[in-house]
């Protein structure tokens, strides 16, 4: 995108690299994120340069720099936290290992209310969470902000339009942190506010026009927000003939899912929409497979085969076909934390016969530089209904891995149930272990452990409290469920049980009571996406069980479980007991990490 009035976010492995370039983009300025070694050249081309936080130190070796010439560049740059840090050392201050870490909200003195804190009091809360801080500041700096423990919390070089942060404006918990990337964005860097969803379909569409020439596009789609609009993007520019819309039902899909999407599809006018219905040679695929993994594998390879097939039969002349993707713009990032979702999605959007198109630039992305929020306004804009935009994220191989398996094997957990009952007791409740596994994941690495159910009534603030410390003390636990029905556990049995139609069906009536439910509530927009989870234990002899696991999350990258109102769990819990099948209803209790947000 040429375009100098954007603000470039350098990331350096920070977990918030990403909510800096949305708090930008919120205040109606384009904003990108590039890697560390970006060369120069394109460094040059925006109106500001924020360097992010990360995990590391600046004194260790190999860790991720910029070269000190960003500071010849002319622009303004605001460095926040590690990219304070950075900033300093490379401008020949001096960085500690700090005698006290601070970690959590803290008081900042501000110094200075004019420039990058315009508007602010005089006390403002902010958001720390470090180790290293500035000890002696570059030539040329002054201190505009001061915390107890931080003396150099906030420090600027006005003249060059140098600011550090120690702390976080971009998270919530920083209250005005907004004002704070506004005085730098509009008034420091002299930013207009030109980014919005109506400029960025025009921008699209004279790009899809002067690329795709007169070719034809052709699109593989999911049903999920991202095709969608992808799809009713490209048919907005090319018309309805010259886009080819074609959608797998691989029968792991939500109940209904694959004929509810085209007739949706329909009434706004795209008739090019294909459905092939692969349920049977997906079954066949997973039978009698157990682990997680290698149902995972079983799926991937079949998608990748009928792909394969399905544009082998269309006998697509690339010299008359482009392909379209729905790709958006944290899956194009190479950064650490979006690498991972890049990767579970390979089988969607990188197919052996797709990469050839993509390596011959055969391939058009109009979603590329959009977060997800902003595919949602984009699909609203374009008339999409408010059910198509906000669907929650759904994976790829669906319900199949929302869908556990067992061979029916026990493994003895007596040794961390006695360790965890002792915990739950000091919260006024009972634990029992379950005997199935779950993936989870700690640091970088997935776990495969068993998950706790906690027994007995108290608000969520205790149960979490409780999840919290039954997961950080007893690392053979990786997820907390509160159970929900029946009141009390008698007996738990594994049930032998493997991927099958009756299974499947079984949870998609699951599924869509709960789905229901949270429309029914208002609540589709708050919980970012509500996985509902069948899992093979019977417990006092009844049915299988199901687990309800809401989540409210940041592009999936972390999570934290979300307290559903009462009544509204009630509900869910009632219906879904109510089915033929199912005798016990859980509540995943667990953050990311240590859970994930799929179960597996
Ligand atoms: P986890 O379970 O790792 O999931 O916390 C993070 C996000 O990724 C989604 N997910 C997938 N999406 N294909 C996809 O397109 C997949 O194979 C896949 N596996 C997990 C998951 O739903 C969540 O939003």
């Amino acid at each position: 995108m040429e375009n100098k009035n954007k603000i470039l976010v350098v990331d350096f492995g920070a977990q918030y690299a990403h909510l800096i370039a949305r708090r930008v983009r919120q205040l109606g300025v384009y904003s990108e994120i590039v890697l560390p070694e970006t060369s120069l050249e394109k460094l040059k081309d925006c109106s500001g340069i924020i360097l992010s936080g990360g995990p590391s130190s600046v004194y260790e070796e190999g860790v991720p720099r910029v070269s000190k010439k960003i500071f010849e560049l002319g622009k303004p740059v605001l460095g926040l936290c590690y990219g304070h840090q950075l900033m300093s050392f490379l401008l020949e201050g001096k960085v500690e290992q700090g005698q006290v870490k601070e970690f959590g909200t803290a008081q900042l003195e501000i110094l200075k209310q004019e420039g990058l804190f315009e508007g602010l009091q005089e006390k403002e809360t902010v958001w720390m969470s470090h180790g290293d801080s500035v000890k002696e500041l570059p030539a040329g700096f002054e201190v505009i902000g001061k915390t107890r423990d931080c003396e150099k919390a906030a420090i600027a070089n006005l003249d060059k339009k140098f600011f550090g942060l120690q702390f976080h404006p971009e998270v919530t918990h920083t209250p005005n942190g907004l004002k704070i990337f506004e005085n730098f964005v509009l008034n420091i860097c002299n930013c207009k506010k030109d980014w919005s969803i109506k400029n960025y379909i025009e921008l699209k569409c004279r790009e899809i026009k002067e690329q795709v020439g007169n070719k034809n596009v052709f699109l593989l789609a999911s049903g999920g927000v991202d095709s969608t609009v992808a799809l009713a993007l490209l048919h907005k520019t090319l018309g309805e003939k010259r886009v080819y819309a074609l959608h797998v039902d691989i029968g792991f899909m939500r109940q209904d899912e694959s004929a509810w999407v085209g007739r949706q599809l329909e009434k706004l006018g795209f008739g090019n929409f294909h459905v092939i219905n692969a349920e049977k040679e997906f079954f066949d695929c997973v039978k009698g497979l157990v682990d997680p993994e290698e149902k995972r594998k079983a799926i991937g390879q079949k998608f990748i085969d009928i792909q394969n097939r399905e544009l082998k039969n269309l006998d697509l002349n690339p010299e008359k076909w482009l392909l379209g993707q729905g790709t958006i713009y944290p899956d194009t990032i190479e950064t650490a934390g979006t690498k991972h979702s890049a990767t579970i999605k390979t089988h969607h959007n990188r197919v052996d016969s797709i990469k050839k198109l993509v390596e011959a630039g055969l391939v058009v992305e109009p979603l590329n530089l959009l977060y997800k929020d902003e595919v949602r306004a984009l699909g609203k804009e374009l008339g999409l209904s408010e059910k198509l935009v906000w669907r929650h994220p759904f994976p790829g191989p669906g319900l199949a891995i929302r869908c556990l398996c067992s061979n029916g094997i026990l493994e003895d957990v007596s040794d961390i149930q006695k360790r965890a009952e002792s915990v739950a007791k000091e919260f006024g409740l009972q634990a029992e272990i379950l005997p199935i596994k779950s993936v989870g994941v700690q640091g970088d690495a997935r776990t495969y452990a068993h998950p706790c159910i906690l027994i007995g009534e108290t608000d969520w603030k205790t149960f979490e409290k409780a999840s919290t410390r039954i997961t950080n003390e007893i690392k053979e636990i990786n997820r907390v469920l509160r159970l929900l029905a029946p009141d009390a556990i008698d007996s738990i049995e594994l049930i032998k049980a493997t991927l099958t139609r009756e299974r499947i069906a079984l949870l998609q009536q699951a599924d869509a009571i709960v789905m229901r439910a949270i429309a029914d509530a208002g609540l589709m927009r708050d919980i970012w996406q509500f996985p509902t989870v069948m899992i093979p234990l019977m417990v006092n002899g009844g049915g299988e069980s199901i687990v309800l696991r809401p989540v409210d999350s940041m592009e999936a990258m972390t999570a934290k479980f979300y307290p559903l109102d009462e009544e509204v769990l009630k509900k869910i819990t009632d219906e879904v007991l109510a089915l033929n099948g199912i005798g016990a209803v859980f509540f995943d209790l667990t953050h990311k990490p240590p859970g994930t947000i799929e179960w597996e």
